[in-house]
């Protein structure tokens, strides 16, 4: 009902207000989370601009506060900020002692947070928790950050795509506002439905990584079939965003993106070419999978263009390829 959707919107912006106040007043908030900010090079606009916050390495302090302040402990479980132990019925917070990064929607509410460990030992736990679904937080129609960026996406006509919290906040923070993350999801079409609301274009940095290209690989198929331009950047090996903006600079980073960044179909036909290199079967397999992604570019015109360009990586005859194209299109149709 409207009512319990309501109440779950109402505690999570308590919850955001009251890691706020602990990161920016509390003694733990400021000797831990602030140091560990700043050490990430995060200043005070920034962390204000995202409503970064503190919870506290505390079993009850979110349990406790929030019914003082009168909400039903219903609701803290729903938005999973509370967690019950089904043994015993006990309850406790689910946050605890983490740097918190809530997720707004797109009209700047708060639907659920992403929640970063400061330790660096074995009992750290995972380093990011998330807020499980709830009637509010849909994780597949969410984009962290896109709530800040949406209108310099809409300016500047593209929007970046990366893969955690902390690349959109550092390359927000270094003057490339447009940027936005799937946070640790697969993307989705509804993700890409909310990019599509701004723009066309989407230039996607994901990490320096095997994950980061593999995800590259397999992932981006979906955006071409939403009638978006897709265009990738990679990072050098062991980079993000994030860190690649601390290493080189706002103005380098810049530069690099714009001048590294191409098309993703001839990247993905640069990358499969070069694996399959001179075996004739790899090679076949290699063409058939970017005609696979080719096959998703709603545009005809776009199609042709894409073919041509293939025909000639591979030194494949063009007439030959677009009959080995059509019967692709038959065969998965
Ligand atoms: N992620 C997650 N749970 C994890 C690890 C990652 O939800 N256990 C998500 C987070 O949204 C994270 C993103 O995947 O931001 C990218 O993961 P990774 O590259 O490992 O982390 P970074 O964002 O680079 O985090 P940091 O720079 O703080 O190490
Ligand atoms: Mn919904
Ligand atoms: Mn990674
Ligand atoms: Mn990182
Ligand atoms: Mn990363």
């Amino acid at each position: 009902a409207q009512n319990e959707r309501d109440s779950q919107f109402i505690v999570s912006d308590w919850a955001k207000n009251r890691y706020k106040k602990l990161l920016q007043e509390s003694e733990e908030g400021e000797s831990i989370g602030w140091a560990y900010l700043k050490e990430r090079g995060l200043n005070q606009a920034t962390i204000e601009t995202f409503e970064l916050g503190y919870s506290l390495d505390k079993w009850d302090d979110v349990l406790t506060e929030a019914q003082q302040a009168g909400f039903d402990v219903k609701y803290l479980e729903k938005t999973g900020l509370v967690i019950k132990r089904e043994e015993d019925g006990r309850r406790y917070d689910r946050f605890r002692g983490r740097v918190m990064f809530p997720i707004h929607n797109v009209s700047g509410r708060v639907v659920g947070f992403g929640a970063r460990t400061l330790r660096r030992d074995e009992k750290a736990g995972a380093k990011y928790l998330n807020s499980p679904e709830s009637e509010i937080y849909h994780k597949s129609d969410v984009l962290y950050g896109l709530y800040q960026a949406k209108q310099s996406i809409r300016q500047e006509e593209l929007c970046y795509l990366v893969e955690g919290y902390l690349d959109v906040i550092s390359l927000y923070q270094g003057g490339v506002k447009n940027v936005v993350a799937s946070s640790g999801t697969s993307l989705t079409e509804g993700q890409i439905r909310l990019i599509a609301r701004y723009t066309d274009n989407v230039t996607v940095l994901y990490d320096g990584d095997a994950a980061g290209v593999k995800a590259a690989l397999r992932g981006l198929d979906i955006i071409l079939e939403n009638g978006l331009n897709v265009r990738v950047v990679l990072f050098p090996d062991g980079d993000d965003p994030d860190s690649y903006i601390r290493k080189v600079g706002d103005a380098r980073f810049r530069k690099f993106v714009e001048e590294q960044s191409q098309d993703f179909i001839t990247f993905k036909t640069q990358l499969v070419a070069r694996e399959a290199a001179q075996d004739p079967v790899k090679k076949a397999e290699a063409i058939r999978e970017v005609l696979q992604s080719i096959a998703k570019v709603p545009d005809p015109l776009k199609r042709q263009v894409f073919l041509q360009q293939t025909s000639m990586a591979f030194h494949i005859d063009e007439q030959v390829l677009i009959s080995e194209y059509n019967k692709l299109v038959k065969q998965t149709a």
